[in-house]
This record gives structure tokens, C-alpha cells and sequence, in this order.
């Protein structure tokens, strides 16, 4: 019996990436099958249900669990799940297939077959009815919006088999874990309670203090990146894992913590993306989910505190993992450390900290980072990517 929080509305994690033996008869037997191109979002998506990390869902959701999810974050069958995964095709393409037919599902960019899968349901939905309940706006500025009203005009609905983990193995050998294999690391450490540490960015200080108040409640924290694509300007994740791991070694014990990667690409849907990426942990093994300042926003969608707040509103069962809330971390020149709202007393005036705006301009320009603000091992390492971009 594992010590670790089982995975979500499931007794066992349902990877569908096929098995080794059978993978390159299938993608034989799918050249042949219709075509159907996705888009990076699908790709990432095709990749997130190939390694178990939405299980339960056996493939892209049906008109039912788009509806529940949309309007009562819950599947058709009541299984709590708050943000749409869902595929879309052109209207010509919709006409000229059939409910009972397989496809043959491939990169948009690459042409690889990525997956097969067997036509359950085409459907059509309200994407604005989407956008307002799903990421609170309609505005087209909004990353995520923008995606959802780019999508084509036709879902298409049904159960996937994947054939491909793309060029994430390859690329990040030793960062891309799969739930099945992290759930293995952490028994293998004789951890139960683990906090995952969700980033896009590389880690300052804040970000680092907010690792370390998790570390001291639980076996060890878990630091897990966003490998998939993510919006201009951010910093690629080969520089966020070289940054991350200088940090690491400089200043956590070992023992105490794990980084990896996984392929998701954001939806910057604040509130409810933190309750996804809160779901997707629970299937690696991480009993809580350390939700900090904005978590998942962009822009000023969303308040500071709303992706906290929203797991105060569901219902009991709906997750076993849990948020671990902290407020809103900094270097206070006063406490002389790392605080945050809610452990100093001191005007906003003794706090150090840099904009990313502002922190991207320095790095450029090569004005010196203050260290109460991020370590001069992980400045060095952006430093040298900003100057590459030159
Ligand atoms: S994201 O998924 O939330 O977009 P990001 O790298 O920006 O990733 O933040 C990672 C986590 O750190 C989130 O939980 C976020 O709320 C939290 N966070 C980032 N900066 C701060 C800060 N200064 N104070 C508190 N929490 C923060």
C-alpha cells in the first residue's frame, strides 16, 4: 500500500501512451487512418494524457463533460475537473467524418503521428460561454481566451491511444518524470507528504522562500516546471532548469527536494488552472500544492489571492490534494529576510523587489540584481542567456 494520496478519481494512474512492443505496429496501422492536425495546446495535451497526468480522462471530453466542466467543474460522471481538454477540427473536415471512426491524430507542426483515436461525438460549443466560465473574461488579450476563439468551429469528442512522448524524453532525459515514475521516487525517498511547486519561471528568491516554508512542513517539495510552450518573452526552459538547478544546489539540502518537468503548456486561467494544476498533482503523488501570489494569471484578470480562494469552494472529495496558501513573499530590509505579508509588519517601502520588467532590463543592461532579491548563481546563468538574445 503506497503512503501517497492515490490519483484523481481513479485507483490506479491510466497512462494511454500504448506499451513499447505494440508502438510501432500502431503507428504503422495509423498511416493510414484520416489525418487530423492539432494544434501545440492539443499536442500538449495528447502528451499530458499519454503519461497518466489527467487521469481519469481517457481521452479529449465529449459535449456532456465539456458542459459540467464549463458550468460545475465536474465530468458527466460527477468526477471533479475544472478546465476543458478538448479538440477541435475544421467544419469540412467535421463533415466528412463519422461517429465510430478512428483517426490518425498528428503534430500540427511536425506532421508525427501522435495518437489514434475513435470518434465518439462531434459537437459544437458557445466559446464565449467557455471563456466566462472557465477564464472569468471574454477579452481576446487574454492568452487564454485567445486560444479558446482560435480554436475550429467542431469539437471532436472520443478515447485516445497514444504513440509518441514527442521529443520531451530526448530532450530532458533526466527531467521529464512521469506520475508513475515520481510516485516511485518519492516511496523510494520514504516520502508521503510532498509539495509540488508549480513554475514557469525561473526561481528568485520569493520563490525559493516560498519552497522552504513547504519543505518545513512536509517530507520534501517538488519542483515542477512547465515544459511546454509558453508566451513570448518568457525564458525558455533549458535556461529555467540550468537557473533552477544552481539554486538548488547552492542552497537546499538534497534530500529535501526534486525538480522535474512536464509538458503542459499554460492557459493562464488563474483561479481555475490552479485547481487543474492541483489535480495533476494529486496523480503524481503530491499531497499539496503550493499556491502563492496570482498563481497561473496574467495581466490584472485575476486578484492576487483568487487562485486560493477558489479551492475554498469545492465540495468535499472533490480533491485530495490540497492547496498549501502562502501569501506574498519578499525580502523586507527591516526584518532583514526573507517574509511575507503575513509574518511582517513593515511598509511596503523596506521591501526589496524587481518587476520582471524591470528585472529584464538589468539583466540586459547589466546593472547589477540585488542578492536580496535573487542569488548571483541563478543571475549569472540569466545573464547569459539575455546576453545571447543580443
Ligand atoms: S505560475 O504557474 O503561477 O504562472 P510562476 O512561476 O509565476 O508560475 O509562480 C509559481 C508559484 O509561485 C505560484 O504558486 C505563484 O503564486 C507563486 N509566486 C510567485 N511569486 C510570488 C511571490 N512574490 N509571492 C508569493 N507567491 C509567489
Amino acid at each position: 500500500m503506497s503512503n501517497l494520496v492515490p490519483p484523481h478519481g481513479s485507483e490506479k494512474v491510466l497512462p494511454l501512451l500504448v506499451t513499447e512492443e505494440i508502438r510501432a505496429s500502431e503507428i504503422e496501422r495509423a498511416k493510414v487512418l484520416r489525418k487530423v492536425s492539432l494544434t501545440s495546446r492539443e499536442v500538449s495535451d495528447v502528451f499530458m494524457l499519454g503519461m497518466g497526468a489527467y487521469t481519469p480522462l481517457t481521452g479529449f471530453m465529449g459535449e456532456a463533460d465539456w458542459r459540467g466542466v464549463c458550468d460545475d467543474m465536474k465530468l458527466a460522471d460527477g468526477t471533479f475537473w475544472p478546465i476543458p481538454i478538448t479538440l477541435s477540427i475544421s467544419q469540412d473536415l467535421a463533415d466528412s467524418l463519422n461517429v465510430g471512426d478512428e483517426v490518425a491524430l498528428c503534430d500540427g507542426e511536425s506532421d508525427e503521428i501522435l495518437a489514434t483515436m475513435v470518434v465518439d461525438e462531434l459537437y459544437k460549443i458557445d466559446k464565449d460561454h467557455e471563456c466566462q466560465s472557465v477564464y472569468k473574461t471574454t477579452d481576446s488579450d487574454h492568452p487564454g481566451v485567445l486560444n479558446v476563439k482560435e480554436q475550429q468551429p467542431v469539437n471532436l469528442g472520443g478515447t485516445v491511444r497514444v504513440l509518441s512522448e514527442g521529443e520531451y524524453p530526448g530532450k530532458y532525459p533526466d527531467l521529464y518524470l512521469r506520475p508513475l515514475e515520481s510516485r516511485a521516487l518519492f516511496e523510494k525517498k520514504g516520502w508521503s507528504k510532498v509539495a509540488a511547486f508549480q513554475t514557469r519561471n525561473p526561481m528568485h528568491r520569493s520563490h525559493e522562500h516560498l519552497a522552504k516554508i513547504a519543505i518545513e512542513v512536509t517530507d520534501g517539495v517538488f519542483i515542477h516546471q512547465v515544459l511546454g510552450a509558453l508566451k513570448p518573452g518568457d525564458i525558455p526552459a533549458e535556461v529555467r532548469t540550468e537557473a533552477i538547478q544552481a539554486m538548488i544546489d547552492n542552497y537546499f539540502r538534497p534530500d529535501t527536494i526534486v525538480q522535474a518537468g512536464y509538458p503542459i503548456e499554460m492557459r493562464y486561467a488563474g483561479p481555475r488552472e490552479a485547481l487543474l494544476h492541483a489535480l495533476i498533482r494529486q496523480n503524481f503523488g503530491c499531497s499539496y500544492l503550493i499556491v502563492g501570489r496570482d498563481h497561473a494569471g496574467v495581466g490584472d484578470y485575476y486578484g492576487p489571492f483568487d487562485a486560493q480562494n477558489i479551492f475554498d469552494k469545492l465540495w468535499d472529495g472533490a480533491l485530495v490534494t490540497q492547496p498549501l496558501k502562502i501569501g506574498i513573499t519578499f525580502f523586507c530590509k527591516k526584518c532583514y529576510g526573507m517574509a511575507t505579508g503575513k509574518t511582517c509588519p513593515h511598509d511596503p517601502e523596506h521591501h526589496i523587489s524587481v518587476s520582471g520588467t524591470e528585472q529584464r532590463r538589468m539583466l540586459e543592461e547589466g546593472i547589477e540584481i540585488p542578492s536580496e532579491f535573487s542569488r548571483p548563481e541563478v543571475v549569472e546563468i540569466l545573464r547569459s542567456y539575455y546576453a545571447s538574445l543580443k
